[in-house]
């Protein structure tokens, strides 16, 4: 039996980078023996286009058919005007909320020959490694009730969790932290907000099946001033939807470069979503310019949770390493230095597969 990948390209540079995974795929096929079968669907924009909405049923049926689904990106300034239930940002929320993927895996990893591209000094980042976990089906994004009602002059949106809602991602966080450094930072506003109290309580009262996991507390204000003052005192953090996309957007920027940071977005059967932090760049998209390593790295984190292949998701991981190391870069990362293009550094990545394959 082979594993089902479904491929959802997008918009903006999606298709561009969509394409570097599907090669990669192939030499993992080939080289490695591994027994993958391929699918496509519209999703956002071009679903939008094609089929007048952003995450047709189509497209739906085959993502709950797939064991692992490679997202490029969505969005583009073609569609800022419609209303928000056709954007293709609202395709992404859908698709979130129909796989019930609540568990948004966040890893900020600095590589080391990219010190230089960080906002921080590169002491301050040195070896950074932190996850952040991020609620993605809940809270503000999805809270009844929301609207802009009689009162054209007032809106709202409303942040509810329940217990349930919080315990299974706080395991998720207290599992990822056992598996890394065994430290577990919970952010939250309980200091203000009753839901945030509810979410300190719900995670202290899990703490301890896990005496493993050295669990702390942060305000979410003082979590973003700690990340910038200090970021290598976190290990995992665990957070809500709205507070987790601020932070991640945050911590992938002490890395130096969004084009390198993957994500994960898993249900309780882990299967999941697959895709990059960095989204549609449309200024740069069709140009061969962007950087496909957060799209591979996002490759190898569904080989690792989704399909079972913990040995070719370090494999793929190493052969980036070693691109990176031999000094390769796309313009993002290059420092105003030579640069390739994303389909040379989609086939660097090929050729460093093929090499380790011996
Ligand atoms: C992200 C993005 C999305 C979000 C948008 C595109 C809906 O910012 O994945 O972080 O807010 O979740
Ligand atoms: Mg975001």
């Amino acid at each position: 039996m082979s594993d089902k990948i479904l491929l959802l390209p997008g918009d903006g540079i999606g298709p561009e980078i969509v394409a570097e995974a599907e090669r990669v795929l192939g030499v993992l096929g080939e080289a490695y023996g591994y027994a993958y079968e391929t699918d496509r669907a519209l999703v956002g924009g071009a679903a939008y286009d094609a089929a007048g909405d952003p995450f047709p049923q189509v497209t739906e049926s085959a993502c709950h058919a797939a064991d692992a689904i490679l997202f490029g990106a969505v969005g583009g300034p073609a569609y800022d005007a419609l209303p928000r239930d056709k954007r293709p940002e609202s395709g992404l929320l859908r698709m979130r909320a129909s796989l019930d993927l609540f568990a948004n895996l966040r890893p900020a990893k600095l590589y080391p020959e990219l010190a230089a591209a960080s906002s921080l000094k590169p002491e301050l980042v040195a070896g950074l490694d932190i996850l952040i976990v991020r609620e993605l089906t809940g809270g503000i994004y999805f809270g009844q009730p929301r609207a802009q009602e009689d009162n054209p002059r007032r809106a709202y949106n409303t942040m509810v969790y329940s217990a349930e809602e919080i315990s299974r991602i706080a395991r998720a966080g207290f599992e990822a932290a056992q598996r890394r450094g065994g430290k577990l930072c919970s952010v939250d506003k309980a200091n203000v907000l009753e839901v945030s109290q509810l979410w300190r309580d719900v995670v202290e009262e899990l703490a301890p099946e896990y005496p493993d996991v050295t669990l702390s507390h942060m305000y979410v204000d003082n979590a973003a001033m700690q990340l910038v003052r200090d970021p290598r005192q976190f290990d995992v953090l665990v957070t809500g939807n709205l507070f987790g996309d601020i932070l991640s957007d945050l911590a992938a920027m002490l890395t130096g470069s969004i084009g390198m940071l993957p994500s994960a977005s898993l249900n309780a059967d882990s299967r999941g979503l697959y895709e990059p932090v960095h989204g549609s760049a449309p200024d740069i998209a069709g140009q061969d310019k962007a950087n496909p390593l957060a799209m591979l790295l996002s490759l190898a984190m569904a080989l690792r949770h989704s399909l079972g292949q913990p040995e070719l998701a370090a494999t793929l991981e190493a052969a980036i390493g070693s691109v990176l190391a031999s000094g390769q870069r796309t313009a993002d990362i290059a420092a105003g230095g030579p640069a390739l293009g994303t389909r040379a550094m989609g086939e660097a990545v090929c050729a460093a597969l093929r090499e380790r394959a011996g």
